[in-house]
């Protein structure tokens, strides 16, 4: 997994964190790690996470406590008895891989890591994972491989798309 490659590691960003060059091409995305990812910190919006070697950031993501309302196509997957009225969930809110890094896995590797993180070594229940997913053909089918699906059509002609991931699918049954 990322913390046991010997060259990589996984760090979670503080206030003394020192950023390395990143650029994963997007303005937006570019500017939230370099200059908004450790003043949130303050507030507690979201955590950020970077995948670093010794020079350079590899990829970041934003991590923050989200929840789907039952009304939301989902309600039909739970037992009736124990229907709530809101599931848990956690939203990445931003994900950039480096220019240099792109379609090579890392992406993926990360989802991989995010899944298990919080299928089974997450301190409260938490059951899909949500993203805020840019309406581009390739980032839309970067989450169809890594397992997500839409809630409803009704964003498919707005900037962003909000696909789930439902972490049942990630259970190892024996
Ligand atoms: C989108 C992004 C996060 C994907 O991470 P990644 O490490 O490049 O992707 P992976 O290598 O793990 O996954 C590759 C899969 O994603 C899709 N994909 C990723 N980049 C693609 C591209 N440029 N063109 C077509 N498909 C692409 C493909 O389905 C590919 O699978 P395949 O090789 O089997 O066909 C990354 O490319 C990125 O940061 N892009 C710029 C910023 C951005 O758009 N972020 C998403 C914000 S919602």
């Amino acid at each position: 997994m990322l913390n046991s490659q010997p060259d990589y590691s996984l760090v979670r960003l503080d206030s003394n964190y020192e950023l390395k060059p990143f650029d994963c091409g997007g303005t937006d995305l570019n500017d939230f790690f370099i200059n908004e990812a450790k003043p949130h910190l303050k507030h507690l919006p979201a955590v950020t996470y970077a995948l670093e070697s010794n020079s350079e950031t590899i990829a970041f993501y934003s991590v923050l406590n989200d929840k789907i309302n039952r009304t939301e196509l989902i309600k039909r997957r739970f037992p009736k008895k124990k229907r709530y009225a809101t599931f848990p969930a956690i939203k990445i809110g931003r994900l950039g891989v480096h220019k240099n890094y792109q379609w090579k896995g890392y992406g993926t590797l990360l989802f991989d890591y995010i899944k298990k993180s919080f299928t089974y070594n997450n301190k409260t229940g938490c059951r899909f994972i949500t993203v805020d997913a840019y309406n581009k053909p390739e980032v839309l089918k970067f989450y169809g491989k890594n397992g997500f699906i839409f809630i409803s059509e009704h964003d498919k002609d707005e900037e962003t798309r909000l696909p789930y991931y439902d972490l049942t699918n990630f259970v190892k049954h024996d």
